[in-house]
């Protein structure tokens, strides 16, 4: 443990992992009473990933966590302190950061998570900045991962229809050069949204039970008009404080890179801003809202398609449950090109299971029920890596 600070806090790593399966809006269609226009009209979102039977958030956060590594130039045992923003931990208890370390191969970091719902990520950045700026640690690893599809109710399509997997990291590094990196911070917590989204059972309030369970109190529930107010009220102050403590005018921002839950949300913080949406980074589109893993894919996917270069000033800003939200104004300083570093990564992690312990099918059953009955050859369980080719089985099994 050292004493003295350094000069500058800087992400130096980052990377994202995205599950193979698509969930279309068609395949939604024939869970519950929605339609693609609707969704497209109402939220942006066209399709979203579902993580395959094999995988978990930690095994998500271990891929996107083992790339975040390889970018940075650093070895998994460089790490000091591993960080997971989730609400869908593997389990109750250990930690998922606890799996994660194992997974990636480290042997020497202290790791925990970070439960903030959907800002979850920025909390965490913000955690690990604490933490080298206090000369405790030299090099983090942040990830928001999240398995929501398995946390969802598939007959309700109020909240079914808003959510992905995935998983999005970077790592956070002491730096003995003056400037970049983190200048300016704002995190908020407003419980009067405690339960605007929540997840009612399976904690002390209410333990689970046949009960609980024929009640589906284990699903996400959400007033979407409350959190909409909400989301669009915060976004945009809690961007404007994190600019303002950096010392930046508005006009200075390159890129803002936005919670990705609903492109409604973004475009009305875009106009509040008074930023034109050419600088709001948006991927709901193709991954719908991924929670805490969100602000993370969006960053990895801004560097790595070339809209972030040394020098640029960006803001990530995100809300959620709680409600929370959190902003960081950041100068960009590492190198686009180290994006590449990635691909020597395998998309697979292998977490260790419980010897005397057999898990139960993760699937949901309307899920399992929807995937069974689709035609065509079953695809591998594989990634996409940026730059590689469209996969050929993309859209075929609809
Ligand atoms: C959820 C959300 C997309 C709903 O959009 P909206 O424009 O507010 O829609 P409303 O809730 O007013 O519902 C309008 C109608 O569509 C219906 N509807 C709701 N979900 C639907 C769906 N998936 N398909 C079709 N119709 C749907 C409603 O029942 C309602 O019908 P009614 O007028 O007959 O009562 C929107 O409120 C939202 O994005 N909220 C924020 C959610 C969020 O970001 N959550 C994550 C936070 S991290």
């Amino acid at each position: 443990m050292g004493a003295r600070g350094p000069r500058s806090v800087r992400i130096t790593g980052w990377g994202r992992y995205v599950p193979e399966r698509i969930l279309t809006n068609a395949d939604l269609e024939k869970l519950v009473d929605t339609s693609d226009e609707w969704i497209v009209s109402r939220t942006g979102i066209r399709e979203r990933r579902m993580a395959a039977p094999h995988e978990t958030t930690a095994t998500l956060a271990a891929i996107a966590g083992k790339r975040a590594i390889a970018v940075a130039g650093l070895e998994p045992d460089d790490i000091d302190l591993i960080l997971v923003g989730t609400l869908t931990p593997d389990y109750w208890m250990p930690a998922t950061a606890v799996l994660v370390k194992e997974a990636i191969g480290n042997t020497r970091a202290v790791a925990f998570d970070v439960m903030a719902a959907c800002s979850g990520f920025v909390y965490a950045y913000a955690t690990a900045d604490a933490f080298i700026r206090s000369g405790v640690y030299r090099n983090v690893l942040v990830i928001g991962a999240e398995l929501l599809t398995r946390f969802l109710d598939f007959s309700d399509r109020n909240t079914c229809i808003l959510f992905g997997d995935g998983a999005g990291a970077i790592v956070v590094s002491a730096s003995d050069e003056e400037g970049g990196g983190l200048r300016g911070m704002e995190l908020t917590t407003d419980p009067d949204g405690a339960y605007m989204i929540w997840l009612p059972s399976g904690g002390s309030k209410s333990p689970p039970s046949h009960e609980t369970i024929s009640r589906g109190e284990h699903f996400v529930r959400m007033e979407g008009r409350e959190t909409y107010r909400f989301a669009t009220r915060t976004l945009a102050t809690s961007a404007l404080k994190a600019i303002e403590r950096a010392g930046w005018k508005l006009e200075d921002v390159d890129l803002l890179i936005p919670h990705q839950a609903n492109v409604r949300i973004i475009e009305s913080v875009s106009k509040g801003l008074g930023l034109p949406m050419s600088k709001m980074f948006v991927n709901v589109d193709r991954y719908g809202n991924t929670s805490a893993a969100s602000v993370g894919i969006a960053l990895a996917e801004a560097v790595d398609s070339g809209r972030v270069k040394i020098g640029d000033k960006i803001v990530f800003v995100a809300f959620g449950a709680g409600f929370t939200s959190g902003a960081a104004a950041v100068e960009w300083t590492a190198d686009p090109v180290n994006g590449h570093r990635a691909d020597s990564v395998v998309p697979e992690a292998s977490v260790r299971a419980p010897l005397d312990w057999d898990s139960v099918d993760p699937i949901p059953e309307r899920l399992r029920a929807l995937l069974a009955s689709r035609e065509g050859p079953q695809v591998p369980l594989d990634d996409v890596v940026p730059g590689e080719p469209e996969p050929v089985h993309r859209g075929a099994p609809a």
